[in-house]
């Protein structure tokens, strides 16, 4: 696909993602020859800065973004295409010095009208931006391309997540709005569905009829930080499950698509998505599990708990973990449990999914009574250390055959190319390059937010499913564990090694 010139706008310029993730994703980029030639960065907020301050803030001086080991002949060309424009972003009238300041670029750099606006503000400005761009005709463009870019959340429920759709189509049309999951730009997320539809043996064994369960783990020693204000609104459902870990779910569980078309993988997902089976609010108690973190030691530090932290009112309900018990009603998945769980200030940064495989129908050979050991399993580990993990049993050698457990393990990092691009660098060029395959669908958003909507519900209005206290560095409310079926089975308690097992 041939690059097409462009003006990036960031919307939002001054704030912290465009100098940890924006301006270092398309400064690599820029390096390795991906960008359009003609290009031009064109960075809006309200801050006062000149071209100058901006490029000595965003780039040249970002605290975020080491570049001192850089090629001085190419940062220099870098800065050069980096500008600024401050404006009332709630005011529609100044939207008109975009406008002059983009006919401007357009010209200079030869971008041919094509511009991208990338939104990295707060969500109240999705449905104001849109339209005063459209008030100066920035929308549309016959002959160019415009684009709309929007980071998660879409959204705060199924309605909410409806009526953002319904406002950002009145002014992009579907095709030319690209909503941003970080996860989808994850080598390691892509590979899932390479492993799954790019091998002719996992697949025949990918349904009910071996798979005994599906566990998806997403950990993080860190706590909120100083997000504390946004996250007590958000919580580990919001901010983790209905998007990034719904994403994993879909590449798991989908129907082969016909392509890697962005159209062919999205009709599987979306019909994934329906086939996910409602947890009635009355259920939530049984299927779903929510935890806060508590003051505890944590790598031998003392570490807050969740009340204690900054922005996070002392009686908060908002959970720092979830764990959830669902089904997916449809043929291939019919009566298999999949369970996800996430959490802050978990043991360990990990994000995997374990498939736990039936054991074998007929049982010949004495196994030292752990019940693992019958059980193949395959780890699909997306970060750290991203690979696989094969378990099974073999023969221990000597007298008799008794069962040990081995594992074959893959790990990226063994590639000659194991170079793994971070996910927006990946995720901005597709977008540059008109590919939406990699982000997420305004119909997929509705459909999980559906799925996760009546958990919210009951979490919200039923004081009497508990919040359940769990120590920092713990993996969560110890009743989590009574989630997976039958009893003798848990979790699988991952370390950053793919190799290692805690548990
Ligand atoms: C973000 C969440 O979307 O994803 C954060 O808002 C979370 O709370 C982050 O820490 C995790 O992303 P990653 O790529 O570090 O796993």
């Amino acid at each position: 696909r041939d690059i097409e010139p462009v003006v990036f706008v960031i919307f939002g310029a001054s704030g912290d993602l465009t100098r940890r993730k924006l301006i270092p994703a398309i400064y690599d980029l820029f390096k390795c020859k991906l960008l359009p030639e003609n290009f031009a960065l064109l960075g809006v907020s309200r801050s006062k800065l000149s071209d100058d301050d901006f490029r000595q803030k965003a780039f040249l001086n970002n605290e975020l973004f080491d570049i001192s080991e850089e090629p001085a002949e190419t940062v220099e060309a870098f800065a050069k295409l980096l500008f600024y424009q401050p404006i009332d972003t709630n005011s529609s009238d100044d939207y008109a010095k975009v406008k002059s300041r983009l006919d401007q670029l357009d010209g200079e750099f030869k971008t041919a009208g094509n511009f991208v606006f990338y939104l990295s503000t707060p969500p109240v400005l999705y449905d104001k931006i849109p339209a005063f761009l459209s008030a100066h005709g920035l929308n549309r463009c016959e002959g160019s391309f415009r684009r709309l870019v929007i980071e998660k959340p879409f959204g705060y429920d199924s309605q909410s997540a409806r009526e953002l759709n319904k406002s950002l189509t009145e002014y992009f049309p579907e095709d030319e709005i690209y909503r941003i999951d970080h996860y989808l730009g994850k080598e390691t997320v892509q590979n899932l569905l390479v492993t799954r539809f790019a091998n002719s043996v996992f697949e025949p064994l990918w349904n009910r009829n071996y798979i005994q369960h599906v566990q998806i783990t997403s950990a993080e020693p860190i706590g909120v930080g100083n997000r504390g204000g946004y996250y007590d609104e958000s919580g580990a459902l919001r901010d983790m499950l209905q998007n990034h870990l719904m994403q994993i779910v879909a590449h798991i569980a989908m129907e082969p698509p016909i392509s890697p078309s962005a159209e062919a993988i999205r009709a599987e997902k979306s019909k994934l998505f329906q086939s996910l089976r409602p947890i009635a609010e009355s259920e939530v108690a049984k299927y779903c599990i929510r935890g806060q973190y508590m003051a505890s030691k944590m790598r031998g530090e003392m570490v807050k708990g969740y009340r204690e932290e900054e922005g996070v009112p002392s009686e908060s309900k908002t959970e720092t973990y979830a764990a959830v018990k669902f089904f997916i009603d449809n043929w291939r998945w019919s009566g298999v449990p999949f369970y996800i769980r996430t959490g802050k200030r978990l043991p360990t940064k990990v994000t995997e999914v374990a498939i736990t495989f039936d054991r074998p129908p007929h049982k010949i050979f004495r196994t030292d009574q752990d019940l693992h050991l019958a059980h193949n399993q395959l780890v699909m580990r997306i970060q750290p250390d991203e690979g696989l993990l094969l378990s099974f049993g073999m023969k221990v050698p000597g007298e008799g055959f008794d069962v040990k457990n081995v594992g074959m393990d893959f790990h990226y990092s063994d590639l000659a190319e194991a170079d793994v691009p971070e996910a927006y660098e990946r995720l901005l060029l597709d977008c540059i390059k008109g590919d939406p395959t990699l982000y997420a669908h305004g119909d997929s958003v509705e459909y999980s937010w559906k799925f996760v909507e009546p958990i919210l519900k009951a979490w919200k209005n039923d004081d009497s499913i508990p919040v359940y206290g769990y120590p920092a560095g713990s993996w969560g409310p110890e009743l989590a564990d009574d989630l997976i079926e039958p009893a003798e089975i848990t979790w699988r308690n991952p370390c950053r090694k793919l190799t290692e097992d805690t548990s």
